[in-house]
């Protein structure tokens, strides 16, 4: 890949709480790496996107691929409720590949347009409609993980698997993801309460055996986190519970939610490197609760963003970085005084760098990174203070107010989308 250079006003976090900008500057790629950001001129084809906002791609980190087309939907329940009546009817039509062409498309075209450059992403228990979506999310131009899920108990007829049946779609999904280059396969247990322990012992040995990636939820609601105490006599907590079927930390894994952890979960997590998905769409939306972000990012546990559609309502990255400010103020005003609220410019290295460190180095402009780019146009937010505003007071209303509107060119690994 040629070198080329993305000239605009240059915007991105290398550290939480502090923005770097350029103005018309010049973003140098070259191999599909970041090269250099500087305010002269480079000699290699300059792409003039001058008056624009250039960001680093953002990164969803959990989001359930066939939930796509409810989103926004079924909005009056809490998580178990919400699943039994609305979620898990839904997913069981993915077992029909020419359901999951039509919602995929929509979902990978609709991903492609935004501002999210990688996905965590879940499927359904259906291995060959797992394959379509990574399909169809490569063809898109994304990166990043999809799993197909894993269920056999606690689950209707229409969406669980028997244990043996699942454990050899597992094996097959594996063989089959090994032909996707930017798409790669994650072990995706949907939860405790939907896999025995057999099951998860089972998975567990394929984690350590093939060096996989995890992704799951834990402790997103008290009555889920209740269940698995029940489910799980054998473990001290929720966390402890996967870390005794090697999936918290001896590999890397996605935790989505955390809203109600105990101070040994945090310390697992810590310890084992792991990646909280703070999902606050989703956990507004089903009554959740509000997790405790501030306290993640001072004990040191790597936090990322997520839409976690469709608890979570909206596909957009920016709209996930205004809920996090949001609800963090609620819970400084309401739970606990001590965890002061996220700043803007928080939120947004969450977003990007913060999140995007899950699948490598993406998400920053500095020398080395992947060239994941996102262009916007906010001369199209209409405000008359637009020429007085500073590269981050844009981003901040673009944000607030035309989230993923105005995306006008993205590349990912230096290549451009559109
Ligand atoms: N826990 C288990 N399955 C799900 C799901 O589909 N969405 C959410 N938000 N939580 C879950
Ligand atoms: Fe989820």
């Amino acid at each position: 890949m040629a070198a080329y250079s993305v000239h605009g006003d240059l915007i991105w976090t290398e550290s939480a709480g502090e923005f770097r900008t350029m103005e018309g500057g010049y973003l140098t790629v070259d191999g599909g790496k970041i090269i250099s950001v500087s305010q002269d001129r480079p000699s290699c084809p300059v792409i003039d996107m001058a008056g624009k906002l250039v960001i680093p791609g953002l990164s969803d980190l959990h989001l359930h691929a066939p939930q796509y087309a409810f989103a926004g939907l079924y909005m009056d329940e809490e998580l178990l409720e919400w699943l039994e009546k609305h979620t898990f009817p839904e997913e069981a039509k993915y077992g029909d590949m020419e359901y999951a062409d039509k919602a995929y498309s929509i979902l990978a075209d609709d991903l492609r347009r935004g501002a999210t450059t990688r996905v965590s992403v879940f499927g359904t228990i259906h291995t060959d409609s797992v394959l379509l979506l990574m399909k169809k999310l490569e063809e898109a131009g994304l990166s990043g993980y999809a799993g197909k899920v894993n269920m056999d108990r606690n689950s209707p007829d229409i969406l669980r698997e028997e244990t043996e049946e699942s454990i050899r779609e597992t094996e097959r999904f594996l063989r089959a993801a090994a032909s996707f280059r930017e798409i790669r396969p994650i072990i995706t247990p949907r939860f405790i309460p939907s896999c025995s322990d057999e099951l998860m012992e089972a998975l567990g040995r394929i984690v350590l055996r093939d060096s996989l990636p995890v992704q799951t939820h834990l402790d997103e609601n008290l009555s889920e986190v209740e269940w698995v105490r029940e489910l799980c006599p054998f473990s001290s907590s929720y966390a402890d519970a996967y870390k005794h079927f090697h999936m918290l930390g001896e590999t890397p894994a996605i935790m989505a939610h955390c809203v109600w952890p105990v101070e040994s979960e945090m310390e697992m997590m810590r310890e084992g490197g792991v990646f909280v998905a703070h999902a606050p769409s989703s956990n507004t939306n089903l009554a959740s609760g509000i997790a405790p972000v501030r306290k993640f990012m001072e004990k040191g546990i790597h936090v990322g963003l997520a839409t976690d559609v469709a608890g979570g309502s909206s596909l957009s990255m920016f709209q996930m970085i205004h809920d996090a400010v949001s609800v963090s103020k609620l819970r400084w005003r309401l739970v606990d005084s001590s965890e002061k609220p996220l700043l803007f410019s928080e939120a947004f290295y969450l977003a990007s760098k913060g999140g995007g460190a899950f699948f490598g180095r993406t998400g920053s402009f500095e020398p080395g990174y992947d060239a994941d780019i996102v262009v916007i146009d906010d001369s199209r937010c209409r405000t008359v203070l637009h020429d007085q505003l500073s590269p981050a007071e844009r981003l901040e209303f673009y944000t607030y107010r035309h989230p993923d509107e105005f995306v006008t060119a993205k590349f990912v690994k230096g290549r451009r989308l559109f």
